[in-house]
């Protein structure tokens, strides 16, 4: 049978079996991202859209493009296209649980004389996780203690939509409780933004996890979720060790829900909370 593919499906059907190769070894370097042999029909629907949008004929036309060492313009679209940025307001509740009712109101009392604490959220996405912890701080009536959250990704391009706050109405519709929606955010056309207030309690950088952290921190909690489960277990066990060393003693991690320390890095102890575990500093 034959049928006449157009636009990004005929791109994508050609792609050479060694350039399928070219492109898992390209994303792994550029991001440590591990894409295992199975995975062409996320690769294709991921990198089409570029293949048009750049006038290449094919998806092998564009990994010709990367040899060439092209634009490195074009190798940032590549990685960011190749990242999977799913994130939510409020996403895996019970952690913001255990923070706001045992992790915050212990760091409240111990640092209430400097009355300053340093959050990082590793891998923020279009911004959602940094934003509900900056929301939540605030509705604890933090707002005259010095609050740092930054807020780093791989990728340039979701780190530009998370700097403009700004969410479509599926998105807000998303784990953020109404009443913050109606505080926090106003409406702009179809979509909603965040206010000032919020958006500049989070500054958001560039930073690729399996850089060196000598420069971070000191951090009271750092948020790591959702991301290890794409790297390969060299990677993660170095990721964990180089937070752990971003973290003040009795300084707290989190995960997500399918991702631990465990058999990766034995300097956390488990602390079980609010019906989740948050990974501690002894
Ligand atoms: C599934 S999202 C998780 C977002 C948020 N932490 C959450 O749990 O909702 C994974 C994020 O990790 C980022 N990422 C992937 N590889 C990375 C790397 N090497 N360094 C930093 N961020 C990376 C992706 O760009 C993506 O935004």
């Amino acid at each position: 049978m034959s049928t006449t593919l157009t636009g990004p499906e005929r791109a994508s059907i050609r792609l050479d079996p060694e350039n399928y190769q070219f492109l898992q070894e390209f994303v792994y370097r550029e991001s440590g991202i591990v894409l295992d042999r199975d995975k062409h029909y996320l690769m294709e629907a991921r990198l089409s859209p570029i293949v048009a949008q750049q006038r290449l004929g094919s998806l092998n036309e564009l990994c010709r493009a990367l040899k060439a060492a092209g634009p490195s313009g074009l190798r940032q679209q590549v990685v960011d296209s190749m990242t999977t940025n799913e994130t939510m307001f409020f996403r895996e509740p019970v952690q913001y649980d255990a923070l706001r009712k045992v992790v915050l109101p212990r760091l409240m009392e111990q640092r209430r004389d400097r009355r300053r604490l340093n959050f990082w959220s590793a891998a923020a996405s279009s911004g959602q996780e940094a934003y509900s912890l900056a929301m939540m701080l605030r509705e604890m009536g933090l707002e005259d203690w010095y609050i740092q959250i930054n807020a780093t990704d791989l990728s340039t391009q979701i780190l530009e939509r998370a700097r403009q706050g700004r969410f479509l109405q599926i998105e807000v519709n998303r784990g953020l409780p109404v009443q913050y929606l109606v505080k926090y955010f106003r409406r702009d056309g179809m979509d909603w933004i965040i206010r000032d207030e919020i958006r500049n309690m989070v500054r958001f950088e560039r930073f690729d996890l399996r850089q060196g952290m000598g420069a971070m921190g000191p951090f009271d909690v750092v948020f790591c979720r959702n991301v290890l489960i794409y790297f390969d277990v060299c990677t993660k066990k170095r990721i964990l060790g180089e937070i752990r060393s971003t973290l003040f003693r009795g300084g707290h991690l989190l995960l997500g829900g399918s991702e631990t320390t465990l058999g990766l890095d034995d300097g956390y102890e488990l602390v079980p909370a609010c019906g989740t575990v948050l990974y501690r500093v002894p």
